[in-house]
């Protein structure tokens, strides 16, 4: 670590206890207002994206046609309302998905509705969609739209939509944003808004991509939720490909409370606590469409070890959002530098070479082609 990011990780250090008095909610809207108010000065971001943004060709890759120039992005949840996409870069993020995006403005639940575990280095979140609705953010994003990063937008229906017209929902979104972003991400893994995870099922997931496609010709993923059974998990993920999804997300939060000493009855888990559980369902969804689409893996990566260690398990992109708030914006970077080192201690000279070599079916392969 150099010296400049030795210091601002003590100053992170140091003004951690004070965020830490702060609820989670206002904290995150202080950073929001520093970045809408920043907006497009480029007195304020150049100087963050020349010390934060890696760019390197080791970690560029071409994923559904677009350039990454970094494979960590801004996981859904932490831009709900395409307010901060000037500050991505400056963060030091390669991508990122805004949203959760819903057609109609809606308020979200009652607060609090965020809460740190910070002996698990875990956040707890029952936010349920808080967004400014999809014309609002259609519009801030008309302004930004095409940016140097890719821009995915991760879409919810409103609470009040009926499950039976779910699709409704999701087929207006893609509809009202598919010229102001690059891929879509339909999250149907919330565990916030009732009924939402009930929609995994063969039915709705064929339709959905039925719907959908004839609406874009963008990319179309589907965010998985880390609490299905390992049985559904693998179907769903067949069941997504076979209908044409472009990509698979893994993992939302987590309602698995025994993961936490005194949790909330109420609402998602993210963050380290997550990390296992986000791991093996990368692993069974990889052993199942590694090859056919790219897979990302999102849930408790806060380290280089830990990014390479899903890729090498068959993720192309990573996404994070607790880690930011556990070790401070600095871990973007930390990130990227420590793959770029990784990468080399192992031989490799680019991303791509590493991703998926754990995969058990294809060493198996490997080993077979090599005899
Ligand atoms: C989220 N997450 C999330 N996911 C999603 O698909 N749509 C959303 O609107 C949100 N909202 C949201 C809010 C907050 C406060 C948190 C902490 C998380 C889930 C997020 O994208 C990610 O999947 C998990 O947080 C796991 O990653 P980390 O946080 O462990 O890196």
């Amino acid at each position: 670590m150099e010296n400049g990011e030795l210091k601002n990780k003590k100053l992170f250090d140091i003004i951690k206890p004070l965020i830490y008095k702060t609820d989670p909610e206002s904290a995150h809207n202080m950073v929001d207002l520093i970045f809408r108010t920043a907006k497009r000065c480029p007195l304020f971001f150049n100087p963050l994206i020349k010390k934060n943004f890696i760019d390197d060709p080791m970690l560029t890759q071409k994923i559904w046609n677009l350039e990454f120039k970094n494979p960590v992005g801004v996981a859904a949840g932490f831009d709900k309302n395409a307010t901060m996409v000037y500050g991505w870069p400056a963060l030091g993020f390669g991508w990122g998905e805004i949203g959760a995006v819903t057609p109609k403005p809606q308020p979200g639940n009652p607060k609090p509705r965020a809460w740190r575990h910070i002996e698990h280095q875990a956040v707890q979140n029952a936010y349920g969609f808080n967004n400014d609705g999809v014309q609002v953010i259609k519009s801030r994003l008309k302004k930004t739209y095409p940016f140097i990063l890719p821009i995915g937008a991760n879409i919810g229906k409103n609470k009040t939509t009926p499950e039976e017209n779910a699709i409704e929902d999701y087929k207006t979104l893609v509809k009202e944003l598919n010229a102001v972003v690059d891929f879509f991400v339909v999250n149907i893994s919330s565990p916030n808004t009732p009924g939402l995870r009930d929609l995994l099922n063969a039915e709705f997931i064929s339709n959905l991509f039925k719907k959908l496609k004839s609406e874009t010709h963008k990319p179309i993923l589907i965010k998985f939720s880390p609490d299905m059974e390992d049985e559904m998990i693998i179907n769903l993920a067949n069941l997504s490909v076979l209908n044409g999804a472009d990509g698979i997300i893994v993992t939302n939060t987590t309602v698995n409370y025994d993961l936490i000493q005194t949790p909330i009855k109420k609402g998602g888990i993210s963050g380290k606590p997550l990390a296992k559980r986000s791991y093996e369902v990368l692993r069974l969804v990889a052993n199942e469409v590694f090859g056919k689409v790219p897979i990302i893996s999102v849930g408790g990566i806060d380290s280089a070890e830990e990014a390479y260690k899903r890729i090498k398990a068959g993720a192309s992109l990573l996404q994070i959002y607790t880690a930011i708030i556990y070790k401070g914006p600095g871990i973007v970077k930390e990130i990227n530098e420590g793959l770029i080192k990784l990468l080399k201690e192992d031989g490799y000279s680019h991303i791509s070479e590493a991703v998926g070599v754990d995969i058990p079916k294809k060493l198996i392969l490997k080993e077979n082609n090599a005899s």
